[in-house]
């Protein structure tokens, strides 16, 4: 837990808390005080009078003078030695209260510091001094937070890059090096060999570029009320020809309109993004189908295939960058990123995406759920 910050505070930001507060409980002793006195010499002769008529001592003499004289000397001395006692109260009362209030503004102030200058570990603690201080440093802590995961997901993603870039990097260098030295001849094969491996890197790049935007979601999204079973057939429709190619039947959904909250064009994509998966992940013979269904307040688009499956402890991970639990039989040109930039766009749309399956050889299911909207 740090301590409270000893940084000068900025210039032009005025009197301290504690100098502040006292002043307003000062004025608000005087005031109380001068209103006080005001009264009651206003008021205190004429019931004074009344009092010493009651009592049979005539109006104007010696010692009625005396006690209304000794009345406002008596008044004056009082409120004098009040004022100065609350005066007292007021300073100690104000140390004390700018002193509670102060620190852990202190504290927030030393915790965005320490952010600022790249310690994403820092967290104020919860000062426990009502619901505005604990906003506000559930506030921060909150935005420490985010900071952490994003640096901690910039670092990750620049380890699993490197690990990727090296494969067709490193190959790309030991073809030109045994072209350099008469191992390999400079034919169309050799060449075709250096070609694949660059389309490799600048898929890699694309990918990058991809996943980052999506993971930061640095992306548009446009909201609307759309038919799920529209767009799903939609997606069949634009995959069909590839389908046909393959011998993989595809099968869309039938039915009445249901009506989801959600991006066209970015649903549009995530679709594409499983169609492709499973055909990939498919024979001829095999067989994929769309599903649209409602579940309370949610509709679930799913995509199951026939094909080769996955282990089902491996569902979660599919979905992390860069993770392909089969190089050998999915997309020989996948990098590993479709699912993880498929998961954040559902995310972005307030929606879930998860992945099932029975085992290998088994078939896949990757489901869509999103909000529906009345209309
Ligand atoms: N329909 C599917 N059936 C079996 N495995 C799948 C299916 N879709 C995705 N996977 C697995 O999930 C991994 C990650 O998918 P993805 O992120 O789209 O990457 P890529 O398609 O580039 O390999 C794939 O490599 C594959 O192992
Ligand atoms: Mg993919």
């Amino acid at each position: 837990m740090s301590t409270p910050a000893e940084a000068a505070p900025p210039r032009g930001a005025g009197p301290r808390l504690a100098t502040r507060v006292f002043s307003a409980m000062v004025l608000v002793v005087l005031a109380g005080a001068g209103t006080l006195l005001v009264v009651s010499l206003l008021l205190a002769p004429t019931v004074f009078h009344w009092h010493l008529d009651q009592a049979g001592v005539l109006a104007d003499s010696d010692v009625s003078d005396h006690v209304e004289e000794a009345f406002a000397v008596a008044a004056l001395a009082s409120t004098g030695v009040g004022v100065l006692a609350a005066l007292a109260v007021a300073a100690a009362g104000s140390l004390l209260v700018a002193r509670r209030l102060a620190d852990p503004i202190a504290l927030t102030a030393n915790t965005t510091r320490r952010l600022a200058a790249g310690d994403y570990t820092a967290r104020v603690e919860q000062p426990q001094m009502g619901p505005e201080l604990a906003a506000l440093t559930e506030s921060v802590n909150l935005l420490a937070q985010r900071l952490e995961d994003t640096e901690r997901s910039r670092i990750q993603l620049i380890v699993d890059l490197a690990h990727e870039l090296r494969t067709p990097t490193a190959s790309i260098q030991a073809t030109v090096e045994a072209i350099a030295d008469r191992v390999l001849p400079a034919d169309d094969e050799t060449l075709a060999t250096l070609s694949d491996q660059s389309q490799r890197l600048s898929r890699l790049i694309d990918d990058l570029a991809s996943v980052s935007r999506a993971e930061e979601r640095a992306f548009r999204l446009s909201l609307t009320t759309i038919d799920a079973v529209e767009a799903a057939r939609a997606a069949a429709t634009a995959g069909a020809a590839r389908f046909a190619r393959a011998g993989v039947t595809l099968h869309a959904p039938e039915g009445p309109p249901l009506n989801v909250l959600a991006d066209p064009d970015r649903l549009g994509e995530v679709l594409d993004e499983l169609l492709v998966n499973s055909l990939h992940h498919c024979r001829d013979g095999d067989s994929v189908t769309i599903t649209a269904a409602r579940r309370g307040a949610t509709a679930d688009i799913t995509v199951t295939d026939t094909g080769s499956g996955f282990d089902p402890n491996e569902a979660e991970r599919l979905f992390q960058r860069f993770y392909r639990a089969d190089p050998a039989r999915g997309n020989p040109t996948g990098s590993g990123i479709g699912l993880t930039v498929a998961r954040a766009l559902i995310e972005a749309q307030h929606g879930t995406l998860t992945a099932g399956s029975p085992g290998h050889g088994a078939g896949a299911h990757f489901t869509i759920s999103l909000p529906t909207t009345a209309s």
